[in-house]
């Protein structure tokens, strides 16, 4: 898994160089597709449950699963990339957020919160915590810096299936499931700059917030060891 976590690493820095004013998410998705293949990887979103791509792209007010396709990249944009691939059987999840060009300072805030929220809900982590320790921690940061946690999305177990048990929830819903040792999981905050409500669009794919403002999304495969953690998908 921590191969899988470097390969992911270095798809995403590709990624990353690609994404400018006038570029389309098409273009993106097919940059990512090589790059996943050069490096002896499988794109695992792509044909899950349908999913017609390698890499989810959502922008602005889209919260996740955005289809990459015909829209163009343009100054001002908030892009969160979410991909996911495998090596040798085993996935590694991970999700940025990228700026493009000027945007507010509440929009840039929203960027830089949801990173850190993800960081306040890994601080925790250490054999034989609980779920909600994560949640509660990754909630109360949100709420702390006037930002709302979407519900209907969580964090998850990950392995040899992109998704397995326990849902990690980015806000407390009590769950006490244990987090041991050697325990991979990833820790995903979608945090709203308005309202917490999302909607699914007429794609059947495409979450977005029900307001129309912005939302960010931040995410990393991460490995429970005895005192602590180790993030395996990179900063
Ligand atoms: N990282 C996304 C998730 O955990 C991957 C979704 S797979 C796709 O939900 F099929 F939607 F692409
Ligand atoms: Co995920």
């Amino acid at each position: 898994m921590r191969e899988a976590g470097k390969y992911n690493s270095l798809v995403m820095q590709e990624i990353a160089k690609n994404i400018k004013v006038g570029v389309s998410t098409q273009r993106l998705d097919d940059i990512a597709y090589r790059k996943i293949k050069a490096l002896g990887c499988k794109p695992s979103c792509l044909g899950y449950e349908g999913f017609p791509a390698s890499v989810c792209i959502s922008v602005n007010d889209e919260v996740v699963h955005g289809i990459p396709g015909k829209r163009i990249i343009k100054n001002g944009d908030i892009v969160s990339v979410d991909l996911v691939v495998s090596y040798k059987g085993y996935h590694a999840d991970a999700t940025r957020t990228y700026i493009v060009g000027n945007v507010s300072k509440e929009v840039q805030e929203l960027v830089e919160n949801t990173k850190k929220a993800f960081y306040e809900g890994v601080k925790v982590i250490k054999n034989g915590i609980r779920v909600r320790d994560i949640s509660r921690a990754i909630e109360k940061y949100a709420h702390d810096h006037g930002l709302s946690v979407v519900e209907e999305l969580v964090g998850h177990g990950i392995g040899t299936d992109m998704h397995e048990e326990p849902d990690i929830p980015n806000f407390d819903d009590g769950s006490m499931v244990k987090l041991k040792t050697g325990m991979v999981i990833a820790i995903e905050p979608m945090l709203n700059l308005g309202e917490k409500e999302v909607y699914l669009d007429d794609n059947d794919w495409t979450v977005k917030t029900m307001d129309g403002k912005p939302s960010a999304h931040y995410e990393n495969t991460v490995l429970i060891t005895d005192d602590g953690y180790e993030i395996l998908t990179g900063d």
